[in-house]
């Protein structure tokens, strides 16, 4: 049976077209600079080592499979005139047991570093010198708690609520010194997200309820892109974060500083305006970067670059934009969520819009008030 031209041609261009697809999406993701190729820190390393010398031997096979089924497809391709089948091989008894055995060996051999590596970097580090950090999830955000003391090793669990001396908590961005091995302990606030730093360590897990590891460490000073890996609702796309890699001095220096008290007094309008009047303070902390609540905390917020799950650059424009309506910015399931509690039945996850929506009883803002909001935010420098 032979077939139109056009039918060949359109089998032969699908897959061209699908090929050049792939090479453009993958032009995409380079774009974000989130490269699992381009390790930078030990933890990345070992699985390029492991992933590169694999990735060769898979080529191998795949073009020895691929090119021995287009020679088979060519050379015992039905011709006119001879009969239905070719020559039918059955129950060939070597063939079989090479064709198991084979692949078999193959994956033992792979199974050895592969394995090995596994174990390597399941393994915590320990001393006096590796940096425990504390990162939580959330829909959609990440949290991060630095020990109050910098390089002392942490004598017990971080201390949760309100603490004038315990950890820093800041989101977003989480700063670590360069060459050190950062130990960073993992817990879900709410469903399962994942914690990836493509260029510094590969994906964990971020569970309720339990407490996974992963150790990170960067080779270079540098700011590396990270994003939650685990669909975990409407904005996971928007749970992104950064590791910004600096020498020890500025890394201790950038603690200092953001340990201490806001800039600017947490009192009179500002105060009035984020407790009683929009009531922000049921989710956000303005004024003590040890507080923890239900939201990222706040104080300090001028000295990160971005903001909503790392997809806004923190500056004048999209913070205005965000206090009055963020929910019109990124996916939230936060529709009449102004008024605590909400009504029976709503979903409040994500912050409420302070413009839209807004329940009866609940102020719309006006843009003085977020003015107002924003310039104390962004003084916290
Ligand atoms: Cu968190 Cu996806």
């Amino acid at each position: 049976m032979t077939q139109p031209k056009s039918r060949i041609a359109s089998r032969i261009t699908a897959p061209l077209v699908v090929a050049g697809l792939a090479v453009l999406l993958g032009a995409c993701g380079n774009s974000n600079r989130q490269n699992s190729l381009d390790p930078k820190g030990p933890a990345a390393e070992k699985i390029d080592n492991l992933f590169i010398p694999i990735l060769f031997v898979a080529i191998v096979i795949g073009v020895l499979v691929i090119g021995a089924t287009v020679v088979m497809a060519i050379k015992f391709r039905q011709r006119g005139g001879q009969p239905g089948n070719p020559k039918q091989i059955h129950g060939h008894t070597a063939l079989e047991i090479g064709w198991t055995i084979v692949p078999a060996l193959i994956l033992a051999v792979v199974a050895v570093p592969t394995v090995a590596t596994i174990w390597d970097l399941a393994e915590r580090p320990t001393g006096p010198d590796v940096l425990k950090v504390q990162a939580d999830g959330s829909q959609w955000w990440w949290q991060f708690e630095l020990p109050n003391q910098p390089m002392v090793p942490q004598a017990s669990a971080p201390v949760k609520g309100n603490s004038a001396t315990g950890p820093v908590l800041t989101s977003t961005e989480l700063h670590i010194p360069v060459g050190v091995k950062v130990d960073v302990a993992l817990n879900s606030e709410d469903v399962i997200h994942s914690f990836w730093v493509p260029e510094l360590a590969g994906k964990k897990d971020v569970m309720p309820a339990r407490t996974n590891h992963v150790t990170i460490e960067a080779s270079k000073p540098g700011t590396f892109l990270g994003a939650c890996a685990e669909y975990c609702g409407l904005s996971h796309a928007d749970m992104r974060f950064r590791v910004i890699a600096q020498p020890m001095n500025e890394w201790k220096a950038w603690l200092a500083d953001i340990s201490g008290p806001p800039a600017q007094p947490y009192t009179g309008a500002i105060q009035e305006l984020t407790t009683n009047t929009y009531q922000c303070t049921n989710c956000h902390v303005f004024d003590n970067v040890h507080t923890i609540n239900y939201g990222p905390n706040l104080t300090h917020l001028g000295t990160r670059s971005t903001f909503a799950g790392g997809t806004y650059e923190v500056n004048r424009k999209n913070l205005m934009r965000w206090v009055q309506d963020a929910p019109s910015m990124i996916a939230m399931q936060s529709t009449k969520c102004r008024i605590q509690p909400p009504p029976p039945g709503v979903i409040c996850t994500g912050m409420p819009s302070f413009t839209k929506n807004t329940p009866p009883g609940a102020k719309v803002m006006t843009t003085e008030d977020a003015a107002t909001i924003v310039d104390y935010l962004l003084k916290e420098k």
